[in-house]
């Protein structure tokens, strides 16, 4: 079986300390800790404002240099990205030096390995004490019972779509149940350019219910629909190459109220932007809300 797996610990990478080595290090550190602070099943806290890397490639190290020097403390890198060395999908893809290995009709090469391999393998990541947490990203429900009755270690955190237009509230109670961190990634839903489903039609963050909102805090949608994740309990990593998006990102770090919620709750439309199921030859989400054929 193939496993979309993982996003191996967060530990700073030679690359991250060579870009924040020109930055104000205490300029930072008073920034980092006026932001919201969320605990982890390990007993470390993560930054629940973070940052992602994903698309831009050649723009992330300014990117990233930009949101350290603003104040994140958490930076969402990937190999796959281009901005990692390190493994995203570690038992996944077929051996070799390509990173995403294609075939001839463009279809993702994948290998026979299951999840609960590569979950064994992570572990041992732990005990090098190296890696201080690992956890998993776009596994169905199915899959997370699965994992969590087989691991020795549960993972720390879970990074899935979520959005007020794909809120996913069951799954998310799942996790709180089971101790279990949420990520949002594409935080703003169809902003991200290459989501084809969601190109004709008005973008997430220009919902008049999170507008409305909005203006009632002197926010703009975008820093509602963050906010809304992090009033969840969860982490939200939106994705920026401009500055003064960057920057006003972060402002997205604020709590929103029972009757705002609510008002939010009105706006799912269970409409999912990422599934990769065709191109990989594996039916992701099956049991996920979103989940189209
Ligand atoms: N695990 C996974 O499978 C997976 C999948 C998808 C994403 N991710 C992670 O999640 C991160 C975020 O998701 P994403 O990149 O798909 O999308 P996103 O963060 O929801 O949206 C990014 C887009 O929004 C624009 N944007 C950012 N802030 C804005 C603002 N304040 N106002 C207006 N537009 C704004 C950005 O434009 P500019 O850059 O031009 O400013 C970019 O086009 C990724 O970068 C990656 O780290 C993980």
């Amino acid at each position: 079986m193939f496993s979309r797996t993982l996003r191996a610990s967060t530990t700073a990478t030679s690359r991250l300390s060579q870009i924040s080595s020109h930055i104000n290090n205490s300029a930072i550190q008073r920034r980092m800790a006026s932001t919201t602070a969320l605990k982890l099943n390990t007993g470390a806290t993560i930054p629940a404002l973070g940052f992602g890397t994903w698309q831009d490639k050649d723009d992330q190290e300014k990117g990233v240099a930009e949101a350290l020097k603003a104040g994140y403390g958490h930076i969402d890198t990937a190999a796959i990205y281009g901005t990692e060395p390190m493994m995203h999908w570690p038992s996944a893809f077929k051996a070799g030096d390509n990173k995403f290995p294609k075939d001839a009709n463009g279809k993702t090469e994948t290998a026979d390995i299951s999840y609960i391999e590569t979950w064994k393998a992570m572990e041992k990541l732990i005990k090098t004490g190296k890696t201080k947490a690992i956890g998993v990203s776009n596994f169905s429900k199915k899959e997370m019972e699965h994992l969590v009755k087989e691991a020795s270690i549960p993972p720390a955190a879970h990074q899935i779509e979520c959005h007020p237009w794909l809120q996913q509230k069951d799954f998310s109670d799942w996790h709180k149940s089971n101790g279990i961190h949420v990520q949002h990634y594409s935080p703003f839903g169809n902003q991200n350019e290459i989501y084809d489903l969601g190109k004709n039609m008005g973008k997430l963050m220009d919902d008049p219910v999170l507008v409305k909102i909005g203006k009632k805090h002197n926010k703009s949608g975008a820093q509602v629909v963050l906010a809304w994740g992090i009033t969840r309990g969860h982490s939200v990593l939106p994705k920026s190459k401009t500055p003064a998006r960057i920057q006003s990102n972060l402002d997205g770090d604020f709590k929103l109220n029972a009757e705002d919620m609510k008002k939010i709750e009105s706006i799912d439309k269970k409409l999912r932007f990422n599934d990769p199921s065709g191109s990989f030859g594996y039916q992701f989400y099956t049991d996920l809300d979103g989940k189209r054929n």
